[in-house]
């Protein structure tokens, strides 16, 4: 394990989570088809677990697919299932090897079945890795998530097992999908979109932002180090002074 340059222990997040955008602006750059930029894309993984391992970052969280992304022409959305669904198939036995456990959230009832069952092997299979914790967000919207939770809450309430005067804020963390994962330190977003896209939204109320300019596939692991430098160099107050 080593820090990135200039990183010291104490200032490396923990978790870093990333809008993984620019796919398409990176093939129509090159007259490509849209689907070229998501291939080339889903390389730029291998990159980002590379940093985090490295650097001893114990939680990766990717959007990958988001719930809104449906709405995309018949054939993408096809092309990228097929791609999570290769992604699974092949890096199965690295992930292992790497001791990486994977996770994955969102409404994932709404995958192929093909590719929903690859998932929840690989999950099953690297329960108990300890490296690094990857979190896939598919089918991934932070409304439905809260709204999910709120009704999980009205439910619990309305049996007599949960008092409404006892909710606070954990109440609703422990409901979300990322029950058990530390919030986001750090959000990266590539291609320079100044947005969230119903991303974590309760998850990041405290997050550092990076935006790169950098389109997805072209991100590296030392992009990955130069966002985690960049972070080590924020003041973080939380309304503090
Ligand atoms: C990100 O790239 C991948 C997904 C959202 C699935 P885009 O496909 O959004 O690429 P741009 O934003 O059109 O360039
Ligand atoms: C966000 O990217 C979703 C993912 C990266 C999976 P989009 O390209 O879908 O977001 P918008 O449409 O630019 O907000
Ligand atoms: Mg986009």
């Amino acid at each position: 394990m080593s820090n990135p340059p200039g990183v010291p222990a104490d200032k490396l997040p923990r978790h870093i989570a990333v809008i993984m955008d620019g796919n398409g602006r990176w093939a129509r750059e090159r007259g490509l088809p849209r689907i070229e930029g998501h291939r080339r894309g889903s390389e730029s993984v291998r990159g980002c677990i590379a940093a985090c391992l490295e650097a001893g970052v114990p939680y990766l969280t990717l959007y990958a697919f988001s719930k809104e992304n449906w709405q995309r022409p018949a054939d993408e959305v096809a092309a990228l299932m097929l791609l999570l669904d290769r992604f699974l198939a092949e890096r199965t036995a690295e992930i292992m090897e790497r001791n990486i456990r994977l996770q994955a959230i969102g409404h994932l009832q709404d995958l192929p079945d093909k590719a929903r069952k690859r998932l929840e092997t690989t999950i099953a299979k690297s329960a108990d890795n300890t490296a690094l914790t990857l979190t896939l967000a598919l089918s991934y919207g932070a409304r439905t998530e809260i709204t999910d939770a709120v009704r999980q809450i009205a439910r619990e309430a309305k049996a007599g097992s949960l008092d409404p005067e006892t909710i606070g804020e954990e109440a609703i963390s422990s409901r979300l999908y990322t029950a058990g994962t530390p919030d986001p330190d750090l959000l990266v977003r590539t291609s320079g979109e100044m947005r969230v896209s119903n991303f974590l939204l309760w998850q990041i109320s405290y997050a550092e932002i990076v935006v790169t300019p950098k389109l997805w596939p072209d991100f590296a692991k030392d992009d990955l180090f130069a966002a985690m430098q960049e972070y080590a160099r924020r003041h973080r107050r939380y309304g503090g002074i």
